[in-house]
């Protein structure tokens, strides 16, 4: 039913980028082939986590990773699978100066038939691009590096999870390369790609509400920035606010924005409320892709399921905490909640704002919609039935390696 529901659905297409950012650029980019990968195999297996043992985000690293060079003269190099192992840089390297750096996060998931799938990984290949293009880093062909990742995936296989709501966690990731201190375009680049297994976010099968701190002082992103790209620029600085919201006993961040304090983000994850809106329709808002939202892979599958159910108007509007503030009081709101590849959706019980700790009820109320939306991902992400599904009727463009067993959820 989930899988179907996706399919139905044609993703919308994200935001291009004016050509004048870096449009000159574009033609001097070659194109990295999958075909061309080179392939070299650790010698030094790590031991991997036996089943029991916690998988913390991010700690753990497979064997193997992608690395692919690029450099203005001669554009991409072969692409390698080879041992995990440090990065040599200049000191001068752009990216560590300037932030010419962005990366991606999605999850490749086993089945209960052992098959492994990542989920909607083309929506992460346009993202990863479109921010590529607004830092002027090299353009690359989506297609081809989703080939490199699966076969990284496939070499790395036996180092996905098998547990309920473990994963293994795919971080791509292009950075500026320039061995100088001028701030300007790069004339070399790196774009790599790591593997980490990962634990379920929420351990057992309960669902731990989080607890937010909204100050309108700390802004996250901006009309005419960059907080619609997936830049590591955008999340250093949320570091400091992230501490100030655990010394006042809060767990996240709520990013609001704009002297009506719109609520925007939860700490890394899109917000949603589900409610009865003012005008006594029974509604999920999100705040619209108006340039300070990242446009998340979960935020579109969530905002695509709930619209093909038709049981409730599904609004991509502005909310502001005056609006919940009402809504709170006169007992309007069911659930808020965050989505994110990390948690996929993670309720919210309290937000202290101006001193003051809102209760929300999301939890008394089931939460109904966000266990409903956990369990058609997790059917989407696991399932062989399903999956096979949501896989193009039209062959791939790439070969799908079923007899390896990776398999990757097509859109439609
Ligand atoms: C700022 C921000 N918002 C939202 C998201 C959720 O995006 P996705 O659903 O693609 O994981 C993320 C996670 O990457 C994020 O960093």
């Amino acid at each position: 039913m989930a899988a179907a529901v996706l399919r139905q659905v044609q993703a919308p297409k994200l935001l291009p980028v004016s050509w004048f950012l870096c449009g000159p650029r574009r033609c001097v980019s070659s194109n990295f082939k999958a075909a061309d990968l080179q392939v070299q195999v650790t010698r030094e297996p790590q031991k991997k986590p036996g089943p029991s043992q916690p998988l913390l985000f991010g700690k753990t690293f497979t064997d193997h990773m992608l690395m692919v060079e690029w450099t203005k003269k001669t554009g991409w190099s072969r692409p390698r699978i080879q041992p995990f192992q440090n990065l040599t840089l200049h000191p001068a390297c752009s990216a560590l100066h300037y932030s010419l750096q962005l990366f991606e996060g999605l999850k490749a998931y086993k089945g209960r038939d052992q098959q492994v799938r990542l989920f909607r990984p083309w929506l992460n290949m346009d993202r990863m691009l479109r921010s590529a293009r607004r830092l002027c880093l090299p353009d690359f062909d989506k297609q081809e590096l989703l080939e490199c990742i699966r076969r990284l995936i496939e070499v790395d296989k036996d180092w996905v999870p098998d547990g309920n709501g473990s994963s293994l966690y795919v971080r791509p990731v292009l950075i500026g390369n320039e061995p100088s201190l001028g701030v300007g375009l790069v004339t070399r680049a790196l774009l790599f790609v790591i593997l980490c297994p990962v634990g379920s976010y929420f351990p057992g099968d309960s669902m731990t509400p989080v607890s937010l701190l909204a100050d309108p002082t700390f802004i996250r992103a901006w009309m005419g920035g960059v907080g619609d790209y997936k830049v590591g620029g955008n999340y250093g600085p949320t570091v400091a606010l992230q501490q100030e919201a655990q010394k006042k006993g809060c767990e996240q961040v709520l990013w609001l924005y704009g002297p009506d304090h719109q609520l925007t983000e939860v700490g890394t994850m899109n917000i949603f409320v589900y409610w009865t809106h003012e005008d006594g329709v029974l509604e999920l808002a999100t705040p619209p892709l108006d340039g300070i939202i990242l446009p998340g892979v979960v935020r579109q599958s969530l905002l695509e399921l709930a619209r093909t159910w038709g049981e409730f108007r599904v609004a991509e509007r502005k909310v502001t905490m005056k609006e919940l503030k009402r809504a709170l009081e006169e007992g309007r709101v069911r659930e808020v909640f965050g989505s994110g590849t990390a948690c996929q959706v993670c309720p919210v019980h309290q937000i202290l704002y101006e001193g003051k700790q809102l209760h929300i009820p999301t939890m008394e109320n089931g939460p109904e919609l966000i266990t409903r939306f956990q369990k058609e991902l997790k059917a989407i992400q696991v399932s062989s039935g399903l999956t096979t599904l949501i896989m193009s009727p039209t062959p791939p463009p790439m070969p799908v390696a079923r007899s390896t067993g990776i398999f990757c959820a097509r859109e439609s």
